[in-house]
Order: structure tokens, then sequence, then C-alpha cells
């Protein structure tokens, strides 16, 4: 028989493993509380055009990375729809497992006029997303985030380059309770869509005359989409990149001005940055503040978060003006990290139980179950044993996962005396039933 494997691209994620996504989970949901962002949970699929109208449909996440399906598939062997299921009323549709979550964000947003309220809406999520990458170290087909957007009407204050600030300061603080160190904020502005339109006109004039000496990739974004260029990681390539005129040089002086603005509030807070004139980042939707953090200790996908304000794309998919900025972190990668460092490897041992319980023979069994439910019910970590082993099963058993181990037999029944034994300290000891929990507990 065939093994049966997880697909390409795609693991399980076991314990004690889970253990430390759990607890970044938890931690990056209290700096969420601190800074008054609510949950959001978003579809896990949604209608293609979706993606294609926010996320860019020149971009490779959508030109080639996505995972998308008829639904209702066609008819066995169609290559078109018959005119009776377009036109019964039932709709065919293209759907795409989320390859990102800003758009389900926004499309959320607009759906429920959360612009209404007039308040900004402070909005997290925390889920798998699917991008059909070659996998590698850090890069997965199924791949989880941690992601924020802080999005509302213009008169709540979503244009401000203080909200672009407080969202990096944010960042810098979770990253430091997460005990990631290391980490380097490389920021950029893209300006706004004029800007950048001025900018790809320049941009392509220059390359025009440099591009026959670059990579075929280049010679080709070169034509069709010259921003991207500036992400070229050939060799050969960088001088040639590094001569080209800077997007910074187009920008007008509102975005001059709110660039200034942002990088003057981190200075202010004390968060360090590195200006990166070539962070354009892979999806279309972004305009003017644009970041990754990065970290060293992973490779060469080493990019811990990517995030930036998107001031047009509420607009771009049929919502009402609603400017907004977001980060969406690779949770996968936050735990290669941690698991890279010492401390964490420790931390990540189960801890262990508060006991084991070992009924003596198989007729003790339930008597043993209800002890371990009085037990939980106190708080307690309870495992439970099982009255076929013999003794000495019992106590290897019970050493690997618990503090102590609590011995019920018939006469512990009856009596009510129960026997524990603690690992640690080697000592036995006689409790009555009614003070085991609180001397479990100690
Ligand atoms: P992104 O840069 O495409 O941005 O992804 C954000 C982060 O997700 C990356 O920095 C990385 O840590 C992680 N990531 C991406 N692809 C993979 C993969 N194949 N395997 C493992 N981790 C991966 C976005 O997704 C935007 N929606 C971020 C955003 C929110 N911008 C504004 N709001």
């Amino acid at each position: 028989m065939a093994t049966v494997k997880a697909v390409r691209g795609t693991r399980d994620l076991l314990p004690p493993e889970t253990e430390l996504w759990n607890r970044i989970e938890a931690t990056a949901r209290q700096v969420f509380a601190r800074y008054h962002f609510g949950e959001i949970r978003t579809p896990i699929f949604e209608d293609t055009g979706l993606f294609a109208r926010s996320v860019g449909e020149e971009t490779d996440i959508v030109s080639k990375e996505m995972y998308t399906w008829d639904d209702p598939p066609k008819p066995k062997g169609a290559i078109a729809y018959p005119p009776s299921m377009i036109l019964g009323g039932r709709g065919v549709q293209s759907l795409t497992l989320r390859p990102e979550n800003t758009a389900g964000v926004v499309r959320a947003y607009i759906e429920h006029k959360l612009g209404e309220s007039g308040q900004l809406q402070k909005l997290y999520y925390i889920g798998p997303q699917f991008r059909r990458e070659r996998p590698q170290k850090g890069r997965y087909r199924q791949f989880w985030q941690i992601g924020a957007e802080v999005i509302g009407p213009p008169s709540a204050g979503s244009e401000s380059p203080l909200r672009d600030a407080e969202v990096l300061e944010m960042l810098a603080t979770l990253l430091d309770e997460l005990g990631i160190m290391g980490w380097t904020l490389e920021l950029n502005s893209v300006g706004s869509a004029a800007d950048r339109e001025r900018y790809n006109d320049v941009l392509r004039a220059a390359l025009a005359e440099v591009a026959p000496k670059m990579c075929a990739d280049c010679q080709r974004r070169a034509v069709t989409n010259p921003l991207r260029v500036l992400d070229c990681k050939v060799p050969e390539d960088q001088p040639i990149i590094d001569a080209l005129p800077k997007i910074t040089d187009s920008f007008d002086q509102e975005s001059k001005d709110h660039f200034a603005a942002v990088t003057a509030a981190l200075d202010a807070a004390g968060v360090a940055y590195k200006l990166n004139p070539r962070l354009v980042r892979g999806l279309d939707y972004y305009t003017r503040t644009t970041f990754e953090f990065t970290h060293g200790g992973l490779g060469a996908q080493n990019a811990l978060l990517g995030g930036g304000r998107y001031d047009g794309l509420s607009e771009a998919i049929g919502g009402p003006k609603a400017p907004g900025i977001g980060f969406a972190m690779g949770l996968d990668r936050l735990v290669l990290t941690l698991q890279a460092t010492k401390a964490d490897q420790k931390s990540a041992v189960r801890p262990a139980l508060d006991a084991y319980i070992a009924p003596l023979g198989e007729t003790l069994n339930a008597a043993a179950l209800v002890l371990a439910r009085e037990l939980r019910r106190a708080g307690l970590s309870i495992e439970l044993g099982d009255g076929s082993f013999r003794l000495k099963k019992s106590f290897e058993a019970a050493d690997k996962v618990a503090r102590r181990i609590v011995i019920l037999g018939e006469d512990e029944l009856r009596s009510g005396i129960l026997t524990v034994k603690d690992f640690s300290s080697g000592v036995q000891s006689k409790v009555p039933r009614a003070e085991l929990a609180s001397f479990l507990a100690q």
C-alpha cells in the first residue's frame, strides 16, 4: 500500500511544538488587545476576482500561485459551462483559497458597512493562507499569518502618518515580547498612485537603456511592470539597479511630508529602522508607507513580516474611500526563529503535569476516572493511566509526563487515603482524598 503523506508544501504541527505556536498566538492577542484591536475571521476562500482586483493581476501571487477552482465544476469533458448552468439562476463562480487576508478584510469592511460607524476599524486575524510557491525552509504552500489592518473613512484619521507609526511601534513591541532579537525594520514609501505612475515612466525610460544588460526576468519586467525590477536578486544586476532613479525623487510634496511624519514619529518613539528605497513589495495595492521586518537567522526567506498602506484598495474593489494600513507576519517563520534560540528549545519541552493516576487493576478504572474528573475540575492537569498496566509500567509512564503519581487500589478507595509519590524528591505520602487537590496543587 502506498504510504499516506501530507501534500507537498503542507505539513502537520504536532505537540510539543504546537505549544510554542499557541504561546506566540496568545502573546499576539494580548498585545492586540492593549492596542485596541478586535479579531476578525473571514472565510478561507473568496471569489477569485477579489484577489485579481486587489493583489493585482500581474503579481506572482495572482498570476501563478493561487489555488483556484470553478464552483460548481464544469460537467466532465466540457470546455465551457452550458447556458443552462449559467442562466439557470444558480450562478457559476471561480473561487480561490486566500493567498493573503487583506483583500478579505477590506471586502468584509465594505460588505458590513463598517465605515458608516465613522470610527477607525482596528482588526486582527490569525489563520492559514495558501500559495503555490516552491517549498523550502520558511516557505510553505499552506502557511499561517498573524495580521492586522487599520482602516476607516479619512474623517476617522485613517490617512494619518501617526497610524503608520503606531502600527510599526506595536510590531517592535510584539517582536520584543515574543523574545525575537536582532530584527531589522526596513522602511520605504512607494508614494501615491500618481507618484507611482510618474515613477513608472521615469523607470521605464531609464531601463530602456540598461535592461539589455540585465537578467531575462528584468528585461520582461522593464516593459510589463518596471517596479518589479527593484525586487531582482540576481547579483550581476544589483549595481545597475542601485544606480536607477529612486522612487522618492518622484514624490509630490504631500507624499514627502507623509513619509517624513512617519519617520519623525518613529524617531520620537525610539523605534529603529533602515530606509530601503527598493522595498516595493510584491502586491499591487500598496501606496505610501511599505515595510518589512527581516531576521538574519531565516536564510533566503528572511522576511518575518511585511505590510504597508493601501489608501485606494477599498475603492478598487467597489467600496467607499477607506484608507488603511496593515501587516501580516509569517507564524511559521516566527516559530523557526524562536526555535533557533536555545532558551526557547527548553520552554518548548512539555511542562510536567500535576499528577498521573494509576489504577491498580481494571476494576478500578471507573473509580480512577471519577478521581481524575474531581482533580481536573479543581484545575489540576492530570493524566489517567490504565488498570491493565503493571505497576512498574505505570511508574515509567508517569515519570515521563507528570511530577507525581497517585496510586488508586482497593485499599485507597475504601479508606479514602491515597498514596502519592513525588518524582523529584522521591518522597511517598498518604493523603486524604478531600485534601488531595490542594496537596497536588503545591
Ligand atoms: P506578504 O509579504 O505577502 O504580505 O506576506 C507577509 C508575510 O507572510 C511574509 O513576510 C512571510 O513572513 C509570510 N509568508 C508569505 N508567504 C509565505 C510562505 N509561502 N510560507 C511561509 N510564510 C510566508 C501580505 O500577505 C499582506 N497581506 C500583508 C499586509 C497586510 N499588507 C497590508 N496589510
